[in-house]
């Protein structure tokens, strides 16, 4: 997932100074075009759904799977005049992207099933939760469709680092991210600016630029101008907080952990100067739960959309597609189209009789999925708030069992709140969904007990979720290697015949919303304008 255009230098020159110089020599529009593509989002093909001129009125698209691929083609489409049909194998629309709240009920492969009994008004979202600003579509159909959203807190300076693996008197210890990543820029500030200060840079910083390079590691460091010394900062937090009269009257500052100290505990790991590009320090979250995005499709096409239809079979030939389905009573239906969008995880398709070519079947049988496990517990106090004063974030860990948790991002100061209790991934998920729900949550909160004493007393239900084990997912999102990349996607992004596939997995943005509906937007575009031409 990672993006090339978030790296802060292009072949030594800066992204800022790139675009600079594109305003020079190229001006405006070229300039706004390069800031488009080093990600300071003024113009975006990604931004909009494509323009379907002309009508495709009279042609016929089935559309395997109702996920946001299928629903965004589904309603693209359909705009254009075209008739849609949406084969679901859930009864309800959004694939992945799913809240769980009151009543809801998933059935895992090994036969277990939970249902979510959090009180009303809680809920967890155990699919897709974040969305970053930069994706615009997903951001552009939360617009078209009014779906209230709200700040989503991806990073917190208040929360806690546990890292139980570390040496020294900070390890096995819950400790403040931003007193962390206070001490660590002032000692490494200080030790470069003394350096710097007596000659030590001098054959990498010309003369010209000391006193600047100086002066921007007292400001980045919280140095002291005379000895470019690192005594703390009050943005690292309070011993005593400053308040009214005397007492607290003007606070007692806290000390710095030593350098050592934090070396040895390997807390410094968690830190990163700017935000990883997907993973924006606030992001955006539909307010009462992910699964808004996918019902607000469902209140403009739900009619489309036939539910508990599982596709058995496809077949295509020079004139269509047609498609064998087992319908909510096991019914059997035919449905023959013009053109299908096939929207089923790679993962799951592989099962499915498709008239694919050796080698398109090969491509699709290439990708690997990520095994992905959520839980969510639901405490009858919000003790991180109250107690610790935290709103939002994540606590990460050196332990991937659990890898990090999280604290909701809405119902804040209110009375119980949901904890993402654990989010791991590959082996360390596997290993934990062959636990029962109920270890799985007591798991959850034995660990969470070692950051929060308050955690066990407050602990009241949990729902999890291994997404690996889910029927019609079979993973949490596609995980291209460089050779799948390279040799399988290319062609699975061409239409076999005419049978078009979209998904996360069909794109560079695996594992988000945004991924889906602009594989989507790529191909209805391209379905469009064959069908045009025809
Ligand atoms: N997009 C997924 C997340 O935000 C991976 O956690």
């Amino acid at each position: 997932m990672a993006d090339l255009l978030s790296q802060p230098m292009l072949g030594g020159l800066t992204r800022r100074g790139l675009i600079e110089r594109l305003g020079l020599v190229g001006g405006m529009g070229l300039m706004l075009a390069g800031m488009e593509a080093f990600g300071f989002g003024i113009a975006s093909a990604n931004a909009a759904p494509p323009a379907l001129p002309g009508s495709g009125a009279g042609k016929k698209v089935i559309i395997l799977g109702g996920g946001l691929a299928g629903l965004t083609s589904a309603y693209e489409l359909s705009k254009a005049g075209y008739d849609c049909t949406i084969l679901e194998a859930r009864a309800f629309a959004g694939g992945r992207s799913q809240t769980a709240r009151k009543g809801v009920s998933m059935t895992d492969l090994t036969g277990v099933t939970q249902t979510c009994d959090f009180d009303e008004g809680l809920y967890i979202n155990h699919g897709p939760w974040r969305i970053p600003y930069h994706h615009r579509s997903t951001l552009h159909y939360v617009k078209t469709f009014g779906v209230p959203v709200e700040v989503f807190v991806n990073d917190n300076d208040a929360s806690y680092l546990l890292f139980e693996n570390g040496k020294g008197p900070l390890a096995g210890k819950p400790i403040r991210k931003g007193q962390v990543a206070a001490d660590m820029r002032g000692h490494a500030a200080e030790i470069l600016a003394k350096l710097a200060n007596k000659g030590g840079l001098d054959d990498q910083i010309g003369a010209g630029d000391k006193e600047q390079f100086i002066a921007y590691l007292v400001g980045e460091g919280y140095l002291t101008k005379k000895d470019l010394a690192y005594v703390g900062t009050e943005g690292r937090g309070w011993d005593v907080a400053p308040g009214a009269l005397m007492d607290p009257g003007p606070g007692k500052a806290s000390t710095p952990y030593a350098l050592t100290d934090l070396l040895h505990s390997n807390l410094w790991k968690t830190l990163a100067s700017v935000s990883p590009w997907e993973q924006q320090r606030t992001m955006f979250q539909p307010v009462g739960g992910m699964d808004q995005i996918p019902k607000a499709f469902e209140k403009r096409i739900g009619n489309l959309i036939k539910y508990s239809t599982e596709v058995e079979k496809v077949t295509q030939d020079a004139s269509g597609v047609t498609v064998l389905a087992s319908g909510p009573g096991g019914q059997k239906t035919t449905y023959k189209a013009d053109f299908c969008i096939c929207a089923i995880p790679l993962s799951v398709l592989r099962s499915i009789d498709m008239p694919f070519s050796a080698k398109f079947a090969d491509a699709v049988g290439s990708v690997a999925y990520a095994p992905v496990g959520k839980i969510g517990l639901q405490m009858k106090r919000r003790f991180w708030e109250e107690d610790d004063f935290i709103y939002g974030g994540h606590v990460y860990t050196d332990n991937p069992d659990i890898n990090s948790f999280s604290f909701p991002s809405t119902g804040w100061l209110g009375d119980k709140g949901v904890i993402l209790g654990y989010y791991q991934f590959g082996a360390n998920a596997a290993k934990i969904s062959a636990l029962s729900p109920a270890d799985r949550a007591k798991f959850a909160v034995e660990f969470g007990q070692k950051v929060f004493p308050q955690y066990a007393e407050n602990y009241e239900k949990s729902f999890s979720v291994a997404w690996h084990l889910v029927k019609y997912n079979l993973g949490g999102w596609a995980e291209w290697d460089e050779d799948g990349r390279r040799d399988a996607y290319p062609i699975l992004c061409e239409p076999e015949g005419r049978i078009y596939l979209a998904g996360e997995h069909m794109s560079y943005l695996t594992g988000w919303q945004a991924g889906a509906i602009e594989s989507a937007w790529g191909q209805i575009a391209k379905l469009h304008k064959r069908a045009m031409a025809a």
